[in-house]
């Protein structure tokens, strides 16, 4: 089972994955055909994928996501302003998919029943290694 505080950080972190791959989506529309539209597309094919295992962790500790109206995103916007470029935007997704990483791994070592070791999955964007 998971905690209210969990389900909201769980719920925070697959909602902030859907706004990454709406924002990803979005900008890979507005490309000319290529390679960086082509990986563009990857990215937030990745993204969506994310927020489904999220949804599915969620499921798996026996609750439902919340839905949530703010994401990781909107909080760095607040704080930092728009990103002024593309750089700066995939910069930002590196930083934050590993930062997401972390505390969230740290707190299941420290619950022994919630996820068995050596399950990470790097291509989940739940492993530090992503
Ligand atoms: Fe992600």
């Amino acid at each position: 089972m998971v905690d209210e505080n969990e389900l909201w950080i769980l719920s925070f972190y697959r909602t902030s994955e859907i706004s990454g791959a709406l924002f990803f989506g979005r900008l890979a529309r507005t490309m000319k055909p290529g390679e960086i539209q082509r990986d563009m597309t990857k990215h937030f094919s990745d993204e969506s994928m994310h927020a489904w295992y999220w949804t599915a962790c969620i499921e798996k500790l026996g609750a439902h996501a919340l839905k949530l109206e703010q994401s990781y995103q909107d909080q760095y916007l607040a704080a930092a302003g728009l990103p002024v470029n593309i750089m700066e935007v995939l910069a930002i997704t590196q930083v934050f998919e590993k930062r997401v990483a972390r505390p969230i791994w740290r707190s299941t070592e420290k619950r022994p029943t919630s996820t068995p070791k050596g399950s990470r999955n790097s291509s989940t964007g739940a492993g530090e290694d992503d």
